[in-house]
């Protein structure tokens, strides 16, 4: 990906005092992983985490792959992130909130106790939510949504956040899938100035189903007029005020689940991924030490949703675990202009800040030169994560954005790993832009064909052995958990774990990302699977088949381009505009198309696989190198080479 050769060097003066300083540093660490995998596992579990009781096994691996780490320990992730701080950082901010509008609240971390404690005690006493009960959160980015998240953590429940920009279908999916007894959601909030509103999708999501949920807790944010069902809907604001401020935590066992997440697939519908309690947060905590390099008073910034793992681990589990000030934003970088984000910088000191190549590239479009405005000489660490990161972002964050002063970890992970696999250490790695250099140490990533023999030159991304924070199982569907992610690549007869991405080795051993190898779309770090989107476009009348691909955008990353063979007649703006309608009522807006274009046919071999790498190419506009004479019908290629030109 890169054309820059340049390699640039840790800065000195950063490097002196990082946790990890040097590449020797990190090798004595990953040889330490890589002659005694437990014990390097052990060292860090009795020294991070905050036992109620000891675990006997640090790894389990007898019912591989559902491994268990840490068995038959007892801890609590709301006692982790809260209030084992409460002793030396009572008065410090845990989380600073910034609203659309520029509001802004310091949280400390005895406010947040407080909160979170009274919000447990609504869960437990109101609505009577125990531990392993599914509580689905359909939230804005409020406080609120954290003190939810760590109310149920602290009395066992098990949240499934739903991303706000999903449709009312996509909700309803998710609380059916994972059996939730309540939904919280928010009237609505504040997006570029002005108040949207949330309530009414699961108002739509449980008039369609969702007969599981007993109740939905509103928390009042815009408080705009919303739909009400007495009996059914809840005031968060009014209730909340009259609840004890102490609610004890459960004890949980290290394997206990923490929360479900919803991603997508090659294939399916989407898959309930599910994390456990003592490795994912072990592991949370332990990459903000070693990627972010956060320590003492450090104000870090991580812009994802809630909705996304990455704001579950590093806006929230993470930096609490560790002891920082996170903070929390409820708006757009680009409102209301190019320069809030780094006028956030600013304000607050922000030391390290933490974004996806998409919102770099819109910000570097929107305005080169915004972040020379204002004094960023806060940062120290930049990141990036969710696709890769292009050259000419790359460069300008590095420069414009950190002075050339900051190191940019290129965090490579998924949701399935809970927190980051692959990146740079900023005061270690001599970094290759464009490239996510090394696996973190305790990690073990390598580049291999399907038989597990090493292809460094361009092969399947694995992770060898299991590692604390990864995914325990698919809610409801173990068959899928396994086959899904050990069913591919398999070394010296034992199962591994693959990613679905694809990458490369370079001769100093450095790790470059190329992309996803299944049928999984990233439109602006948001992953879509393609059969979930053809299911979409096939409820329109008029088509008779589908195909959907991506193809390269300079600010998305990918974009969807689709290809359909209608039943008669032919394609007009009326049955566009139906099927985005569609898209974005099963899925949500961000699923809707750049293009549609109708095709006579699809490339199929006699078998009638529908041959996607073909229409892949042709989305793309590069000439076609495969193979065609296996197809049923070879003329069809240079018949959607000519469709999809004239589109
Ligand atoms: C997929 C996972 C992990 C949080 C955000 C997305 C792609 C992620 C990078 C990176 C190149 C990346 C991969 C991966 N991806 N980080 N640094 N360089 N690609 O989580 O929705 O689970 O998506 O995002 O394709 O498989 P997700």
């Amino acid at each position: 990906m890169s054309t820059d050769k340049k390699i640039y060097q840790p800065n000195p003066a950063f490097a002196k005092h990082a946790a990890i300083n040097s590449m020797d540093a990190y090798w004595k660490l990953q040889n330490k992983a890589i002659e005694d995998y437990e014990g390097f596992w052990k060292k860090y579990a009795d020294e991070k985490i905050d036992w109620l009781s000891g675990y006997d096994k640090v790894l389990d691996e007898s019912d591989a792959p559902f491994y268990k780490w840490f068995t038959e320990g007892r801890l609590n992730v709301s006692n982790q992130c809260i209030d084992r701080h409460l002793a030396d950082k009572a008065h410090k901010t845990a989380i600073l909130f910034e609203g659309d509008r520029g509001d802004v609240e310091e949280i400390t971390y005895a406010l947040l106790s407080l909160r979170v404690n009274k919000m447990a005690n609504l869960l437990r006493h109101e609505f009577n939510v125990k531990k392993g009960d599914r509580v689905v959160l359909y939230m804005p980015m409020i406080p609120e949504a954290a003190y939810a998240m760590l109310a149920c953590a602290r009395i066992g429940a098990i949240h499934s956040i739903v991303f706000g920009g999903f449709s009312a279908e996509a909700l309803k999916d998710r609380i059916e899938d994972a059996e939730a007894k309540i939904v919280i959601t928010a009237d609505g909030a504040y997006r570029k100035g002005k108040p949207y509103m949330l309530k009414q999708v699961v108002d739509s999501a449980l008039e369609e189903g969702g007969e599981s949920i007993e109740a939905v807790l509103v928390v009042k944010r815009n408080n705009e007029e919303i739909n009400w069902v007495e009996g059914r809907d809840h005031n968060y604001n009014e209730l909340i005020t009259s609840q004890h401020a102490e609610c004890p935590f459960e004890a949980m066992d290290s394997e206990d689940p923490l929360f479900l997440l919803y991603t997508s697939g090659s294939t399916g519908k989407p898959k309930g991924v599910q994390h456990s309690t003592a490795g994912y947060i072990l592991w949370a905590q332990m990459t903000m030490e070693w990627v972010f390099d956060v320590k003492g008073d450090d104000i870090f910034w991580c812009t994802a949703d809630i909705g996304w793992i990455t704001g579950h681990t590093y806006i929230i589990y993470g930096p609490l675990a560790a002891g920082t000030t996170t903070v929390m934003f409820e708006g757009v970088p680009t409102y209301p202009d190019a320069g809030r984000a780094w006028k956030m910088v600013q304000d607050h000191k922000i030391t390290q800040f933490y974004t996806a190549p998409t919102a770099i590239r819109v910000l570097h479009k929107m305005g080169e030169d915004e972040p020379k405005k204002y004094d960023l000489s806060s940062l120290k660490v930049l990141g990036t994560v969710g696709e890769p990161i292009d050259p000419p972002a790359w460069k300008w964050y590095y420069e414009t954005v950190g002075n050339s002063n900051c190191a940019i970890v290129d965090t490579w992970w998924q949701t399935e790993t809970g927190g980051h696999m692959i990146s740079p250490l900023p005061g270690a790695t001599p970094i290759k832009p464009g490239c996510a250099t090394f696996a973190l140490p305790g990690i073990m990533a390598e580049v291999l064909d399907y038989q597990g023999e090493t292809k460094n030159d361009g092969g399947l991304l694995c992770i060898t052995k299991p590692w604390p924070a990864m995914i325990r199982n698919i809610w409801g569907d173990p068959d899928r958990y396994v086959s899904a992610y050990f069913g591919d690549v398999s070394k010296n007869g034992t199962p591994i774990y693959f990613s679905g991405d694809g990458a490369r080795v370079d001769e100093d051993g450095y790790i470059t990302i190329v992309g996803r190898v299944d049928d999984v779309i990233n439109v602006s770090g948001h992953r879509m699977g393609t059969a979930e989107i053809e299911a979409a476009v096939k409820k329109d009348d008029h088509v008779a088949e589908v195909a959907v691909v991506s193809r390269p955008h300079d600010i998305k990353g990918e974009s969807i381009f689709i290809y359909i063979v209608l039943k008669e007649g032919h394609i007009n703006k009326d049955i566009k505009n139906h099927i985005n309608e569609l898209l974005a009522n099963e899925i949500g807006n961000i699923a809707k198309a750049d293009h549609i274009i109708e095709v006579p046919g699809l490339p199929k071999t006699r078998s009638g696989k529908i041959m996607r790498r073909i229409l892949r190419s042709i989305a793309k506009g590069e000439e076609i190198t495969q193979d065609i004479s296996t197809l049923e019908d070879p003329s069809i290629v240079e018949q959607i080479i000519t469709s999809a030109r004239e589109a």
